[in-house]
């Protein structure tokens, strides 16, 4: 073989050869290509998957929050269904009860024009009152050698001796025209005692339970200290206006009292308070119903310069009180009625009728006049 045929050979055969190595080499690097691809598909599935578990979750979460919605829906649902029946009801229940309240409405009407009745008539008899001669201070007769106040500026409205704030309005003033403000200074120490008894600061303090207003406890002790002749009480309870009374004979050293009360037990305590103060020596005290009392005392011909009533304040009672104390008073004598500025004056229905029983009692009896109030008590006098 020629040199030139070999060349030629060996020419083809590293051409061929070289074209095996180039295509081997290619092969190669498409290898390559795709390992690099088939990672970028694996992340690319991977976050694929991520992003489906991600859209599960989601809808997992929707149809938790849509079955809630339609569980709240349901019960809405039915929370309206049983408020529509509830105001069907209430709906067929109103006519019923709007013909009630015009049922009542014809019922309280006369009631309300008969109560208007009695106030108007109370009111004129009240009006006859405050008319008489005696509210000029001028007419009225001396007490023990005294000139007699009638306090006037007491004469409150007819309106006022209901309201519960009237008490307040009527302070303190003297009946009996003595030296100064006070009697003495056991007096006056009684207008600077301490209020807040029981709780209620209108109600004086002075170490016993009870129902006085500082403008009571004064007077009753005025009437006490200047009485012409013994006295007598309606309505012990523990001793509170007793202690006052008992005080006031002692200080001006004369005459006795007998204090009445039905209760055995507060009896007790009166008898314990009074025992400790000033003048106990004076005190009889009787357990009994007052007017069962009154009449034994009638009958024995007993009399008093002065009565304090403030036992039981229905009507009854104090018309019974009020009908006898003509028999029992000396001439020119006094009698306190406790509770006769009340708020339940003009109700003929309500437990108190002090004013009423007084009303009725009294007024038409010429022989008494008025001689005005002391916070809630009401004074008048025999004057023949
Ligand atoms: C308001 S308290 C008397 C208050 C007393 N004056 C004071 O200053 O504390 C009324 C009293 O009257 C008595 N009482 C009620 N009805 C009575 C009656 N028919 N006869 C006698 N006392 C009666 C009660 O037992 C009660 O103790």
């Amino acid at each position: 073989m020629s040199d030139f045929l070999k060349a030629k050979i060996k020419n083809r055969v590293y051409r061929w050869f070289r074209e095996e190595v180039d295509a081997v080499k290619a092969s190669i690097s498409s290898i390559d290509l795709l390992k690099v691809e088939a990672q970028s598909l694996r992340a690319e599935t991977g976050a694929l998957h991520a992003e489906t578990a991600a859209l599960h979750a989601e809808t997992a979460a929707l149809h938790a929050e849509t079955a809630a919605l339609h569980a709240e829906t349901a019960t809405l649902r039915a929370e309206a269904a049983t408020l529509r029946a509830e105001i069907a009801q209430l709906e067929n229940t109103m006519p019923i009860l709007r013909n009630e309240i015009g049922v009542l409405r014809f019922q309280i009407e006369p009631l309300q024009s008969k109560l208007y009745q009695n106030w108007l008539a109370s009111s004129q008899s009240y009006g006859r009152l405050l008319s008489v001669p005696g509210k000029d201070d001028d007419l009225a007769p001396l007490h023990k050698g005294y000139k007699v106040f009638t306090n006037s500026h007491s004469w409150i409205d007819f309106d006022q001796l209901t309201n519960s704030e009237s008490p307040d309005k009527v302070v303190y003033k003297k009946t009996i025209d003595f030296a100064g403000e006070f009697a003495n200074e056991q007096h006056r120490a009684l207008s600077v005692a301490p209020g807040g008894r029981m709780g209620l600061d209108y109600l004086i303090d002075i170490g016993i339970d009870g129902f006085l207003l500082t403008a009571d406890a004064l007077k009753i002790y005025e009437m006490a200290y200047f009485s012409d002749g013994n006295i007598l009480e309606l309505g012990t309870h523990k001793g509170l206006s007793t202690t006052i009374i008992a005080g006031a004979l002692e200080d001006s050293n004369h005459g006795l009292l007998e204090t009445i009360d039905i209760d055995v037990d507060t009896n007790e305590m009166a008898r314990n308070n009074v025992s400790t103060r000033p003048g106990s020596q004076r005190v009889t005290f009787t357990v009994k119903n007052a007017t069962d009392r009154l009449d034994e005392l009638v009958a024995d011909g007993r009399k008093f310069g002065f009565i304090f009533v403030d036992h039981w304040h229905g009507y009854d009672a104090t018309f019974e009180v009020a009908i006898r104390a003509i028999d029992l008073l000396v001439p020119g004598g006094f009698i306190l009625f406790h509770d006769f500025v009340n708020s339940g004056n003009f109700d003929r229905e309500h437990v108190y009728g002090v004013f009423p029983a007084i009303i009725d009692a009294i007024l038409p009896d010429d022989r008494f006049r008025f001689y005005g109030n002391s916070g809630c008590c009401a004074l008048f006098r025999v004057e023949s």
